[in-house]
């Protein structure tokens, strides 16, 4: 057990032997692993993971508020994540820190503000509208497939408003689960980085980056050579310029850019949006109220449904798609009883901060009401499903969007039963079930109410 390193003040845990004695325990099931350590040390830990690097993991929120909020500025994200990921995906905001985070983010953020997602509503209502037709019914359907595919075309058409043949979509939602894949086996086995000469993995993740990249670059110069304007965030992109200098974003920069808009965004919502599938079906008087409210709602008004929105944030507290996140220390910090040196990396655990008995009533319950009849202070500081501080997701009011106009026209269109299979939790870059298995039939209106 680690208690006393030189002057600083770590976290009870494991050594660095410990560790890779518990490696294939934490590869399998890496959340019910945390899970089971927090429990065990009271909401805080310590890895090693080198002879000199240490990670803390935490649950406490007033720990991961002082890392993600109050004391953001001695931190950024550790090259464990970015370097990876700007290696593959390139080098957009997901990947950078500083001062050139900060650039990218200012020019970025604007396009997601609420007034500017207005106009994105009617190609993302358009799209999942023609998406449900698509639907398939039946007494046993795996719903993921489907909710993937719909959440990735709302992104593609979002970004680029052009309908893109069926053949390029298949290729780019290939590529992108190719590297995804590889980026989670990379960052968590980097013992395998030694087998890359003789697998070729690298080599191949790298061309298929490129691939990507000119399915991008194709776009972009079909845009500006046909000189038309779609008020999408390609254009938005393409229109915005640096406030210092006034000079608009490089090409090579708008892809990285787009990739990491695509990757942060299609799995994150699909997730979600499959998690809360599964919740519904699992608890029908939950499922029968929300439906017969959305009955009575027009569907761009499902976005202010307050009984829609505390059923999507109730799904995020108990499967956040995003269940940990990191960042490291640029100079040695303290929290609590703790003392940490400089480049110790810290892991906020947001699927045990939102599964914390101490301050959830009944935390395991699914139980949507909890965020409808109570003041948003009163769950503010330890409820973290889009991060927080600066680098909170940027697309946090599209997703609200989207995950809104999808149930909507989803649950007034079919309905809904559980098959009693329990999904199992693929803790991912981000956390996904690997099926949702429903029986889903049309609805059959009542003649009266039509
Ligand atoms: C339910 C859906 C989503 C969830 C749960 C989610 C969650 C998160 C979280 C927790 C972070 C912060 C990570 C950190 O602090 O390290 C984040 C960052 C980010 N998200 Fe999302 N996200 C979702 C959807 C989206 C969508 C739809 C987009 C884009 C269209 C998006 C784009 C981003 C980007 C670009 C960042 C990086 C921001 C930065 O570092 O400045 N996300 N997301």
């Amino acid at each position: 057990m680690i208690t006393k390193r030189h002057k600083y003040q770590l976290p009870e845990g494991y050594s660095l032997l410990q560790c890779i004695l518990r490696a294939r325990a934490f590869l399998k099931d890496p959340v019910k692993w945390i899970s089971n350590n927090m429990d065990r040390f009271g909401g805080t830990y310590t890895a090693a993971i080198g002879f000199k690097r240490k990670l803390i993991l935490t649950q406490h929120p007033g720990f991961i508020s002082h890392v993600l909020k109050e004391n953001h500025k001695n931190y950024q994200k550790s090259t464990i994540s970015t370097d990876a990921g700007a290696t593959y995906l390139g080098n957009g905001i997901l990947f950078s820190n500083g001062a050139f985070w900060l650039q990218q983010r200012r020019l970025i953020q604007p396009a997601f503000h609420r007034e500017k997602l207005q106009a994105l509503q009617f190609v993302i209502i358009k799209t999942i509208k023609e998406s449900i037709e698509k639907c398939p019914t039946g007494n046993a359907v795996d719903i993921y497939p489907f909710v993937h595919s719909v959440s990735f075309q709302v992104l593609l058409r979002s970004i680029f408003d052009i309908p893109l043949s069926p053949d390029t979509f298949r290729e780019i939602t290939g590529l992108f689960g190719n590297i995804q894949e590889f980026l989670f086996t990379d960052t968590n086995q980097p013992a395998r980085r030694l087998l890359y000469p003789f697998t070729g993995e690298r080599r191949s993740t790298a061309r298929k980056t490129q691939r990507l990249r000119s399915i991008i670059r194709d776009v972009i110069h079909q845009r500006k050579s046909s000189g038309e304007s779609k008020g999408d965030l390609l254009d938005m992109l393409l229109n915005s310029t640096y406030e210092d200098t006034g000079e608009s974003m490089g090409e090579e920069q708008i892809i990285n850019e787009l990739v990491v808009l695509i990757f942060a965004g299609h799995e994150t919502t699909a997730n979600t949006l499959c998690w809360l599938l599964y919740l519904l079906t699992s608890h029908p008087p939950v499922l029968q109220q929300l439906q017969a409210d959305l009955i009575e709602t027009s569907l761009p008004d499902a976005l202010t449904n307050e009984r829609l929105k505390a059923t999507i944030s109730e799904a995020m507290r108990l499967y956040p798609a995003a269940w940990m996140t990191e960042r490291v220390t640029l100079a040695a910090d303290s929290f609590g009883p703790y003392t940490f040196p400089a480049g110790t990396i810290i892991i906020p655990f947001f699927y045990g901060l939102h599964r914390n008995e101490q301050l959830w009533e009944n935390a395991s319950l699914f139980n949507p009401e909890r965020f409808m009849h109570s003041e948003k202070t009163a769950w503010a500081g330890h409820y973290f499903p889009f991060g927080a501080g600066p680098r909170m997701c940027v697309g946090n009011h599209f997703a609200m969007a989207e995950m809104c106009f999808f149930l909507h026209a989803f649950l007034t269109t079919f309905q809904l039963q559980s098959t009693g299979h329990v999904p199992s939790m693929k803790a991912l870059i981000s956390l996904r079930p690997d099926k949702v298995i429903l029986n889903i039939k049309k609805r059959v209106l009542d003649k009266a109410a039509v």
